[in-house]
């Protein structure tokens, strides 16, 4: 019997769809011969962007303004949620209210009401069986994964600490939701770094985070574009992240310069070149090929997350545990969220403690 193939409807069809598209039209990196998603419509307020679809082979496909008007007309397996990150909560309850599975760009939610809000839906997503994932797709790019294997083989001894370092000088923020969200750089920036640590560091939670968000004189937004914290995950597990889309000079690569320190040496993913491992004798070993991926400015692994959430709709379940569930990836999304209230009040915030006061 052949593989069943899953409908999408999806919805937002701007820059990031360009990344998106590619892997429903050339299907081979993921499924070889087989043919296991489709797209059945799209949805964009914006009519200027519906002659994007036929770019991608998809021309004949109806456009709409609106989500509801889809499911007068037809159902799918799946939505795929690509707005900006400030609208990606209505679509996220209309497709769970709709009974569909859900595929959404990160951030899933931008804020403490929304964040509450998506876990008030959590009974609902189990009782329907739904299948809910952010897009975190920095964390499969090779550099990162061969870091995380090195660290699960235990080739540093255990944790200790983590320095992390991101300037982007000068951000161009010249799209409308990227300018007017106080919290755009975190939610829209950071959160791949946020992501990727949680991912490296075996999908530990953060346990307390202290945050000072900082938006320089000459900042182009409305909030603050800079962010120093200190997040304690768990085992003791010490991390300092300093990002900044507005500092001037020395430019980092998009997925930040790191080291990080164990009982048995320590791992640098460094600003060019490959990750490096520095053992307890002092001796440099290179962990993987050079991929030239270290100025990258997306990682190109959209497809990985779409085979991942296709074989987990196989499965029933996800197929492994860092496939980046809502469940999972709330322990993502609390740290921008807490940083906010630390900077705020002025002190260190408890997550779970933050958890119960939403
Ligand atoms: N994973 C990554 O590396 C990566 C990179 C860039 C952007 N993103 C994410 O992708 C998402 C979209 O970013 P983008 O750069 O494509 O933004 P964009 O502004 O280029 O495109 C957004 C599209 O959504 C449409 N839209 C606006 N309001 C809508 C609504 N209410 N309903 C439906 N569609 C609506 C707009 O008309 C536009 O076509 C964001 O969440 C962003 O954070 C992810």
């Amino acid at each position: 019997m052949p593989n069943e193939t899953y409908t999408f409807v999806v919805v937002g069809l701007g820059h990031i769809s360009d990344n998106w598209l590619p892997s429903f039209q050339d299907q081979s990196k993921m499924f070889g011969d087989e043919r296991r998603v489709d797209i059945i419509a799209f949805v964009d307020p914006d009519k200027s962007t519906w002659s994007k679809p036929e770019k991608y082979g998809f021309g004949d496909r109806p456009c709409y303004q609106r989500l509801e008007d889809v499911w007068k007309d037809d159902e799918a397996d799946a939505t795929l949620i690509l707005t900006p990150p400030q609208y990606h909560l209505r679509y996220i309850w209309e497709s769970v209210y709709e009974c569909t599975n859900i595929l959404t760009e990160k951030p899933f939610v931008t804020n403490n009401n929304q964040l509450k809000q998506v876990r008030g839906l959590f009974d609902l997503i189990k009782e329907q069986e739904l299948l809910c994932v952010v897009n975190q797709q920095y964390r499969w790019a090779e550099r990162i994964t061969a870091i995380r294997k090195a660290i699960d083989d235990g080739e540093i001894g255990d944790l200790g600490f983590v320095v992390s370092y991101f300037n982007e000088p000068d951000y161009h923020f010249n799209r409308w939701w990227r300018q007017l969200h106080e919290d755009i750089s975190a939610f829209n920036w950071f959160v791949h770094h946020y992501d990727t640590m949680r991912y490296i560091l075996h999908n530990r939670k953060p346990v307390e985070v202290y945050g000072k968000l900082i938006r320089l004189p000459y900042s182009k937004i409305v909030g603050e574009s800079t962010a120093f914290l200190n997040v304690t995950f768990e085992d003791d597990i010490e991390w300092v992240y300093t990002g900044s889309q507005e500092g001037r000079g020395y430019k980092t690569p998009g997925q930040s310069m790191f080291t990080i320190h164990g009982s048995k040496g320590m791992i640098e993913n460094p600003r060019d070149g490959p990750p490096i491992l520095h053992d307890i004798n002092g001796e440099e070993h290179i962990l993987g090929p050079d991929l030239g991926d270290a100025h990258a400015p997306y990682p190109d692994y959209w497809h990985v997350t779409l085979k991942k959430f296709v074989e987990s709709l196989d499965a029933g379940e996800p197929v492994d545990e860092d496939l980046t569930t809502f469940e999972d990836n709330q322990w993502t999304i609390v740290i921008p969220l807490c940083a906010r209230e630390s900077s705020r009040f002025g002190h260190k915030i408890n997550v779970e403690s933050f958890l119960e006061s939403l």
